[in-house]
């Protein structure tokens, strides 16, 4: 199987926490692949670790220790470079991440289409208008598109504030996204569009003859039944167990027997 990420006992601990011996907190060792080309999700009890393991997949962070590949590169302070971490995120990832990140002193529309300013626009303005469109189909529908288009990021809702953040994170049409809980201010149906247009998103890419791994860290387990291939699943900063999505919708759990009901599965190793 092709992967786009391989974790050989990766381990991070934030510096600031290195030294303490109380509450400290460490991230794995993780020992696991994630598929290119597939739609993986990332579930764990808050506090589990998985903003910190997007942040290493996201070469926001070198890790602590182990191997970490990403698209078959090494990823340490030996290998590669700030600077080469940085170029290698703004051609081949988009991020929606659970802080938010859309520069304040842009339109919503200019957020995005900066990116390609950088890039020398590898998706035509004219498109992310209408990524905007399907995005925004309710406010599109009002008739307050653009309106909304020309506002500051302060000025919109949370949840238009999120859907922001995806509009931009495919702007320079990248192989990997990373999502941190993208759909956690959005309505139950908001949050089906959101899910459907970035399977959009990697369905065209894919028509286009390119792969696309999509990684979403979520807290609703019902939306990771419905669109993940893979689910990862972490506990204190370890994998606690790793799902696989095979054919007809059928559930298949590495560590035992397949779930009979894979929502209560999934429940309880979330316990
Ligand atoms: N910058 C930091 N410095 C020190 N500790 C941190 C830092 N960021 C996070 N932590 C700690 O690392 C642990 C894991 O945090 P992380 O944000 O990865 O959890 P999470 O699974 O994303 O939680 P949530 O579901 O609430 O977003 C927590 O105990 C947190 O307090
Ligand atoms: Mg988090």
């Amino acid at each position: 199987m092709n992967c786009i990420y391989n974790l050989d006992g990766v381990g991070f601990t934030y510096e600031s926490t290195q030294d303490s011996s109380t509450g400290e907190f460490k991230l794995g060792p993780l020992d696991f692949s994630i598929p290119a080309d597939k739609i993986s999700f990332i579930l764990g009890r808050s506090g589990s670790g998985k903003s910190t393991l997007l942040s290493l997949l996201g070469l926001l962070r070198y890790p602590s220790d182990g191997s970490l590949l990403v698209d078959d590169q090494a990823i340490s302070k030996e290998t590669l470079t700030r600077k080469q971490m940085a170029d290698y995120r703004l051609k081949n990832m988009g991020f929606a991440l659970q802080k938010g990140e859309l520069l304040p002193f842009l339109s919503l529309k200019e957020n995005s289409d900066f990116i390609l300013e950088y890039l020398g626009a590898r998706i035509k303005k004219k498109e992310t208008k209408n990524i905007f469109k399907t995005l925004y189909s309710s406010e599109s529908r009002d008739g307050q598109l653009e309106r909304l288009l020309v506002s500051k990021p302060t000025r919109l809702s949370q949840g238009q504030y999120q859907r922001g953040a995806l509009a931009r994170a495919v702007a320079n049409r990248p192989k990997i996204i990373l999502a941190d809980e993208p759909t956690g201010n959005l309505d139950i149906n908001t949050s089906h569009e959101a899910m459907i247009f970035l399977q959009d998103y990697k369905r065209k890419e894919n028509e286009a003859g390119r792969q696309v791994s999509v990684i979403v860290v979520t807290h609703d387990v019902h939306l990771s039944i419905e669109y993940a291939d893979r689910i990862f699943v972490l506990k204190k900063g370890m994998l606690e167990t790793q799902l696989e999505k095979k054919e007809k919708n059928q559930w298949m759990d590495v560590n035992g027997p397949i779930p009979s009901d894979i929502y209560s599965h999934i429940v309880n190793h979330l316990k």
